[in-house]
């Protein structure tokens, strides 16, 4: 199946109350692992690159056609969307050129006016190509590939503006952090949620920072609307604890133990765990 744009994906998670997650990918391996669970699970899924992301894996373009080669030659038939992660004005743009089929315009850093101007021209750019739109109310905690925000919590009412410029979902700060949470984190605020949610009516909304949250919280999270769920960090972390261990345990110096096909392949069996745990959790299964 040929990508497609995230907004059905996540207005029929939103309608059947359960998020579908969107993987950061790195590379081959990484995209291979995300796309052959999702398949095997019958979940949707989107597949997030980072501006960082994409110019390691030698631009868009390139992200693309390897994409939607896997998407053919692996036989996926589970709806995939390739979305452009925290991106900037140029790069929502470019990615749209390059055949993404979603894309994440994070003006969060902005004045807010100007935040609102930005996205409204790119919800102008890429409604008129198909392409979905996701816009950032109230910085995300923490640091993900050079983009750090302090963690605030978003303004209800600045939210409801933003959703008025037609994006297609929503993500907002309510305490969520990329990366590791820290000892002392008091949690996701869900009082700030709930008034999120009765200020934008129905649009589907996003949090980021998957990794490392309680599944009672992320399950609070879906009941009141959240339908995407960012998890990057802990595919990270997995994938190179499983390495670690495979190079520690002297497999790579055993007979052609170095072929990176063999070198690699416990990180990625370790990225598949953690996506089918994730998709389980958030209820995605069996959605496709
Ligand atoms: P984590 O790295 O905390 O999983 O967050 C991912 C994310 O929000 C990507 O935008």
């Amino acid at each position: 199946m040929a990508l497609v744009s995230a907004k059905g994906i996540l207005e029929a998670a939103r309608d059947g109350h359960y998020a579908v997650p969107a993987i950061n990918i790195n590379n081959l391996e990484w995209t291979k692992a995300v796309l052959e669970t999702a398949q095997e699970l019958k979940s949707p899924v989107l597949l997030a690159v980072s501006e960082g992301a994409g110019k390691y894996m030698g631009g868009y373009k390139t992200i693309v056609g390897m994409v939607n080669g896997l998407l053919e030659e692996l036989n996926i038939t589970v709806p995939v969307a390739l979305h452009l992660d925290h991106g900037s004005f140029e790069g929502a743009k470019e990615c749209m050129a390059a055949g993404f089929t979603s894309v994440m315009y994070d003006g969060s850093a902005l004045p807010f006016e100007e935040n609102l101007a930005q996205t409204k021209e790119i919800v102008r750019i890429a409604h008129e190509l198909g392409v979905s739109v996701e816009a950032e109310v109230g910085s995300i905690g923490g640091e993900e590939d050079g983009i750090v925000g302090t963690g605030e919590l978003a303004d209800p009412k600045e939210c409801k503006i933003i959703a008025d410029t037609g994006i297609d979902f929503l993500a907002a700060g309510i305490g969520n952090i990329h990366g590791a949470y820290p000892e002392n984190w008091a949690g996701l605020s869900f009082e700030t949620l709930q008034a999120i949610k009765d200020a934008t009516g129905n649009i589907p909304l996003v949090l980021h920072g998957g990794s490392g949250i309680p599944e009672e919280q992320t399950l609070k999270a879906v009941d009141l609307g959240v339908a995407k769920i960012n998890i990057n960090t802990e595919c990270q972390t997995v994938f190179a604890a499983a390495t670690r261990k495979y190079i520690e345990e002297g497999k790579d110096l055993e007979g052609k133990g170095f072929d990176p096909r063999k070198l690699l392949a416990p990180g990625a069996q370790a990225i598949k765990d953690v996506a089918k745990e994730k998709m389980t959790a958030f209820g995605s299964v069996n959605k496709a």
